[in-house]
């Protein structure tokens, strides 16, 4: 299983990498970067560790505002680009290969932030992975994660009833969610699309979980959840009326209790 996973990032790193375009996708920039900022607090002289940091454009911007950075990820090829965006921008980041499920190369008590950004939907491990991110967690250290929203991921249980495509926006209108099977927890596959509107070259596998198993999962593992959002696009963008609407992602902050 940790085989295929690996295999799909490294066989999909380069999409990826032109996906994120070092800044996020506009679902990102509009809607789910300010609100895990918001909830990370002061990163400024403070150890954080972005776990599955992908192409590494949140370790870079975490750096810049003044963060020590680890970032680690199962994919060599993704980490091997990351380096290489560092070096351009001149940014310090210690990368480092490793799988969240079991961070080898990451010590006990060694952070004061540990930052999960869109990982743990794409892991079959989630208590394991919890379980790592307090490890590595110093006493009262914090966590946040997101991940696409369990209750309204068209990945998962549900999908928008579509109507005509506006316009403006090049969108289609969401008439309404519907959802169905949200207990069920299965994995699927789902091919992405590149920023020209391609295929990525092989599926990527998301596990779906209701928001119960991941909070069981946060208090089990020794976590107190503190913070839970569902960030709203900032702005009046029509672009993002569905989202307006309806939440596309879902946050949690949680600290490693004594
Ligand atoms: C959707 S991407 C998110 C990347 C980055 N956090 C971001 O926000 O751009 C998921 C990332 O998780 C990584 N990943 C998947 N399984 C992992 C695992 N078991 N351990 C560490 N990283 C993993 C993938 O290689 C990929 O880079």
């Amino acid at each position: 299983m940790e085989e295929r996973i690996r295999e799909q990032w490294e066989t999909n790193a380069e999409a990826f990498s032109g996906l994120i375009d070092g800044r996020g996708t506009p679902h990102h920039r509009s809607i789910l970067n300010p609100c895990v900022e918001k909830l990370l607090g002061e990163v400024r002289g403070k150890k954080l560790l972005d776990v599955g940091c992908g192409e590494g454009y949140l370790a870079r911007y975490y750096a810049k505002k003044g963060a020590i950075v680890t970032a680690i990820d199962l994919s060599q090829r993704l980490i091997e680009t990351a380096e290489q965006l560092s070096v351009i921008e001149g940014i310090e980041i210690d990368y480092r290969v490793d799988n969240v499920c079991h961070m080898e190369s990451v010590l006990e008590a060694e952070f004061d932030l540990v930052l999960c950004n869109l990982v743990l939907l794409n892991i079959p491990c989630l208590d394991d992975a919890i379980r790592e991110m307090h490890r590595v967690l110093k006493s009262d250290g914090v966590l946040v994660f997101s991940i696409v929203h369990p209750s309204f991921n068209f990945y998962g249980p549900g999908s928008w009833q579509m109507g005509e495509k506006d316009p403006v926006t090049n969108r289609r209108e969401g008439v309404f969610f519907k959802v169905d099977r949200y207990f069920e927890e299965v994995e699927y596959e789902r091919y992405w699309k590149t920023k020209d509107g391609g295929s990525f070259p092989v599926p990527i596998s998301f596990f779906h979980r209701t928001l119960s198993t991941y909070i069981n999962s946060l208090l089990s593992a020794g976590f107190c959840l503190v913070g839970f959002a569902e960030p709203q696009p900032v702005g009046d963008d029509k672009f993002f009326d569905r989202e307006r609407r309806v939440p596309f992602f879902a946050v949690f902050k949680a600290t490693r209790m004594k």
